[in-house]
């Protein structure tokens, strides 16, 4: 293929002065394999597993525009541990778009927002009017498939040795239109249920994989919704899907003309979709508005009603027009599907906190304990604490490492449990693995790992445990 220059292409991103491609966010380019990291502490000898991390990491220095999170290429970062040993491995997700780029070394697709689509002049017919794929949000495996996800597409599939890209997969089916980042894994069943929100009819789709990998529930509309909406999350029972619909909607007349594909509705309130797993009737909550990018947990309560808990927002920041200060709070929903009713409470004093995590193996349970990322203070901007709240005994704890963290994972252990999270010192550059105690957080660490290189800021990671 002859390659022209097109005239079209986006002239590149300022890199230099962008807050999300310098600093703790400066993408990383190097990939590596290291063996015997240096551990300041004890490493406990029951951890046996890998904690992987997927984030936006762009390939080459974007051109159009850079969103963040929405933009960038996926890597996959993995630290292994085993008889107190640790290793690290990282590794682009090879999309066709990074692959293209890289025999060209530039980049060739623009940020999401822009609108801008490469012509087959520039990248052959099959990918001729594209846009770059984003499977840098998650990393989930189930039904022995390591999946590294995007958002409203396709995940890739990794092979667990190498972390090598092997292709697109859609889970015999289940998700065929696209996945949300965020499936959900019920450790009772191993059904993997997923949903998935589309620019055009049906909005709205919800999905279930066996746990074997067979699609047990292939796309199945949501009826209700009329237009298309952006949803991040989503919380999952023993008895239902809950997706919490906020008023973030996507506006294509307003794109095609120059304006902002996503558009902030608060006029509309939220609407919750409380979906039965055994296929009955969808039933809707109404409610106030506000924004989720996450939920902790969600279970049923013996009276028929469903305890969610969540992250709320008082908006989605860089897509509401407004100049109230943001804030977030953790937060407790009680949803009767019977009435429609709902009640929301805070449960945590704390304010500037965001990745809710459990023990992933409670989900759909009731859980005791949540951590998040957070501000130490809320006039810092930094994600520079780990927040442990204790739901039952209403009680939070906090380690302040002064370095900036990223969202908080739980590893059981064989004897004890513990949670981890990666963070980069500012002022070295230096990226860690923190191991902490489950049961005394704030405490510190009880092992330090010190990576090879550094670890992007980035999204959301997964444990591991060895087979
Ligand atoms: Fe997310």
């Amino acid at each position: 293929m002859t390659v022209i220059a097109d005239p079209h292409r986006p002239l590149p991103v300022d890199v230099a002065h962008h807050a999300h491609l310098t600093g703790v966010f400066a993408p990383q380019r190097e990939e590596v394999d290291v063996a015997d990291l240096e551990i300041v502490g004890d490493l406990p000898d029951d951890l046996n597993g890998s904690y992987l991390r997927n984030g936006p990491n762009p390939r080459f220095d974007p051109i159009g525009s850079f969103v963040f999170p929405l933009d960038g290429d996926g890597m996959v970062h993995r630290v292994s541990i085993a008889g107190g040993q640790a290793s690290y491995s990282n590794r682009f997700v090879r999309t066709p778009m990074v692959e293209l780029e890289e025999q060209r070394g530039e980049a060739i697709w623009s940020g999401v927002m822009d609108g801008y689509t490469p012509p087959a002049s520039v990248v052959g017919d099959t990918l001729a009017g594209t846009t770059r794929q984003l499977p840098d949000i998650n990393i989930v495996e189930h039904s022995g498939k390591l999946m590294a996800m995007a958002e409203g597409d396709k995940p890739y599939l990794l092979d667990r040795a190498q972390l090598k890209t092997l292709g697109q997969e859609d889970c015999d089916g289940a998700m065929r239109v696209g996945s949300t980042a965020h499936p959900k894994i019920d450790p009772h069943t191993g059904e993997m249920v997923l949903f998935n929100y589309s620019l055009e009819a049906p909005y709205l789709t919800w999905s279930v994989v066996g746990a074997d990998g067979s699609a047990r529930r292939t796309p199945t509309p949501v009826p209700g919704l009329d237009k298309p909406m952006m949803i991040h999350d989503m919380a999952l029972t023993e008895k239902y899907i809950v997706l919490f619909v906020n008023p973030l909607v996507f506006d294509l007349a307003a794109a095609m003309t120059g304006g902002s594909l996503l558009a902030w509705h608060p006029e509309e309130g939220t609407r919750i979709a409380m979906i039965p797993r055994d296929g009955g009737g969808v039933q809707w909550i109404d409610t106030d508005t506000f924004w989720v990018w996450h939920f902790a947990n969600a279970f049923d309560n013996p009276d028929g009603t469903v305890t969610v808990d969540y992250v709320e927002h008082l908006y989605p920041m860089g897509f509401a027009q407004t100049s109230v200060p943001n804030r977030s709070t953790l937060m407790r929903a009680l949803c009767n599907p019977s009435t429609g009713a709902i009640t929301r409470t805070q449960i945590s004093e704390r304010a500037g906190i965001e990745f809710p995590r459990v023990d992933d193996r409670l989900l759909t349970r009731d859980h005791r304990r949540i951590a998040t990322v957070g501000r130490a203070d809320e006039d810092h901007d930094v994600l520079e604490s780990l927040w442990f709240h204790d739901v039952h005994a209403g009680r939070d704890d906090v380690w302040t490492p002064g370095v900036a963290l990223g969202e908080p994972i739980y590893i059981p252990g064989e004897q004890h449990d513990y949670w981890g999270s990666i963070g980069t010192d500012p002022a070295d550059m230096k990226s860690r693995f923190y191991v902490l105690d489950v049961e005394n957080p704030a405490d510190g660490p009880l092992a330090t790992i010190e990576l090879p290189i550094r670890v992007p800021a980035g999204l959301h990671g997964a444990w591991l445990p060895a087979r």
